[in-house]
């Protein structure tokens, strides 16, 4: 049976009829891998495969957005002054109930993993998870070869003893992998070997990379094969 595309973007994906047609005038819906851009276009959504930012509307129970989170937007879902990741967001998405999965610091930058699946986001926070993610430092001073294996041994940071870290020391950054995600904590590393950070950006969460492509600010829905890795995590 055929239907009006805006009428099966809208009932699929739970937007308003309006947002629906809006969406496909922008040229964010495909059928059968072409951009269609006529809210009424006849489509039979049995038979034609339908996409929404690249996204099959079948496969949409759950929603895995990654952002290159800018320096000045909080990694929360509401604030009365700050704007937040959300409002990145189209509006259908941002009401969707999406949780951040790990958050980022104001002021940091890079990967940032959005979703309303909860089962994962609770699988890649838990402190059991040990989800390795990866930063890029850029710090006032440059590490010692001697704080690799500081890093490595565990830092008592006061009010806990960070597990094992690895850092690698490069040409002007310095590269940390952490398996936890306690509050300012690479910060709090680097500020124990005597050094500020001046910019921290996350590449890397579990199996999930930072596209050099994704610009800050922009974002995109995860394709069938990030979500299967990450789910197997
Ligand atoms: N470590 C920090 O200090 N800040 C972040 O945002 C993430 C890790």
């Amino acid at each position: 049976m055929k239907e009006r595309l805006d009428k099966i973007i809208s009932s699929r994906c739970l937007l308003t009829r309006s947002e629906a047609a809006k969406a496909i005038r922008r040229g964010r819906v495909s059928v059968d891998g072409i951009v269609c851009t006529v809210p009424d276009t006849k489509v039979s959504a049995s038979e034609q495969t339908v996409t929404l930012d690249g996204q099959s509307i079948r496969s949409n129970r759950y929603l895995y957005i990654m952002m290159n989170k800018p320096a000045g937007v909080l990694s929360a879902t509401e604030d009365k002054n700050c704007q937040t990741v959300l409002d990145l967001l189209p509006e259908e998405y941002a009401r969707r109930g999406l949780g951040v999965v790990g958050r980022l610091d104001k002021d940091a930058t890079g990967l940032l993993l959005l979703t309303d699946d909860g089962v994962l986001n609770h699988r890649l926070t838990s402190p059991k998870s040990h989800a390795p993610k990866l930063y890029h430092v850029i710090s006032d001073g440059m590490p010692k070869s001697a704080d690799i294996e500081t890093f490595a041994a565990g830092m008592d940071l006061g009010d806990f003893v960070t597990k094992s870290a690895k850092l690698t020391i490069c040409d002007g950054y310095s590269l940390v992998e952490i398996s936890e995600g306690k509050f300012h904590q690479v910060k709090r590393m680097f500020q124990k070997i005597g050094l500020n950070v001046l910019a921290l950006k996350r590449l890397s969460i579990a199996s999930l990379r930072l596209p050099p492509d994704l610009a800050e600010g922009e974002w995109r829905i995860l394709s069938d094969g990030e979500i299967s890795e990450l789910c197997a995590f």
